[in-house]
Order: C-alpha cells, then structure tokens, then sequence
C-alpha cells in the first residue's frame, strides 16, 4: 500500500507542520489509539477537493487481552476547510478564543477527518451526491460537509479525528465516541 509520503512532504516543504498529540485524554476516557497510515494517492485527493469529502482508507490494527493483533480495514472522511469558516460552523468544537477544544487539532493543514459513525446510534452514514450532505441510513440524520448536525435524532455534529504527519506520511487516529450523547466521550480506539 503506498503511503502519503510525498504528498506530505510538499506539505511540511512549505511550513505547515501537523503537531504530533503526545496524549489524548478526552472527556470519560483514558489511554491512547494506534496511529494508521493513509493511503498515498487518497491523501492527493484530498489535496485536490474542493467541496466533497473524500473517503480515506485504512487498516485498522488493533488487540485485546485475549487475542493477537488484528487488523481490520476501515474509512473515515476527510474534508478540506478553510480554516476560519470552519470555526464558525462548528463552534461545538472550539473554545470561545478559537482554541480546539478537543485534546487535538480538529483542523490540521486545512483538513479535517470525520469518523464515518453517526453520533446517533453507531450506524454509517454516507455522502449524499444529490443532496449535497452526510446522511444516515439508519434513522435519517443529517450533517453538512462541515459535519454540522442539520436533521434527524442525533445529538451532535460530526467527531473530528486526530491527523498529524509522521516521517512524511499522513496518519490518523481512529477513536470510538459514545452515541447517543451531546458531549464527545470516547469508548474505544479500537472498532
Ligand atoms: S444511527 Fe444514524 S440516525 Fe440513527
């Protein structure tokens, strides 16, 4: 699978640099996740969007006490922001002076990456051509392309996802929120 690395590499070139999160310790949960590698040319597809999210993806690796590693493949969407115009869509996710307000940059290099899992009840929701939104299968929740909750019984907007640069590539967190909940707790990094 070929990696991010030269994409992220012009990236970093020019002088954005993603913070590496050392430690990240939402609300209700401790510990950390694996970070996973992007695929190369999804990375320049994201580069290149404008207003359609992109699906990234991945594998996931991950283990329990009782069993060997495993490795799944998963997705998540990544959209590119202006980073502004973002804030004010999403002022559930920032501090009143701009700050995330998570323990990580929800915007990173003009990027944001989604988890594909509806904060209602854990269903997948999908990009909606037509409709130009998110939308939930399960019980018709609606999201903008900024993630901002329009329609339908879930409690919040989209769950940003940790992104950083690691020795040229493009990595991502994958972290499980609580559904169902106003507040981003998190369950699980693993599936
Ligand atoms: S799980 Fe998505 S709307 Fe219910």
């Amino acid at each position: 699978m070929a990696k991010a690395t030269t994409v992220m590499g012009g990236i970093i070139g020019v002088g954005l640099v993603i913070p590496i999160v050392g430690s990240l310790l939402p609300k209700g949960g401790g510990g950390t996740g694996n970070w996973a590698p992007l695929t190369d040319d999804e990375v320049k597809q994201l580069q290149a969007a404008t207003a359609k999210p992109v699906k990234l993806t991945f594998s996931l690796k991950s283990k329990d006490s009782y069993l060997p590693m495993q490795t799944s493949d998963e997705y998540v969407w990544g959209i590119k922001v202006d980073q502004a115009k973002f804030e004010a869509a999403r002022p559930d996710l920032f501090t009143k002076d701009g700050k995330s307000d998570l323990p990580y940059d929800v915007v990173n290099m003009n990027f944001v990456i989604f988890s594909p899992i509806c904060p209602h009840l854990g269903c997948r929701f999908a990009w909606d051509e037509s409709g130009n939104k998110f939308a939930c299968p399960c019980h018709g929740s609606q999201f903008n392309f900024d993630g901002e909750h329009l329609a339908g019984p879930a409690p919040r907007g989209l769950d940003p996802l940790p992104l950083r640069e690691q020795s040229g590539t493009a990595e991502i967190m994958w972290i499980r929120y609580k559904s169902s909940v106003e507040d981003r707790i998190v369950i699980s990094y693993q599936s």
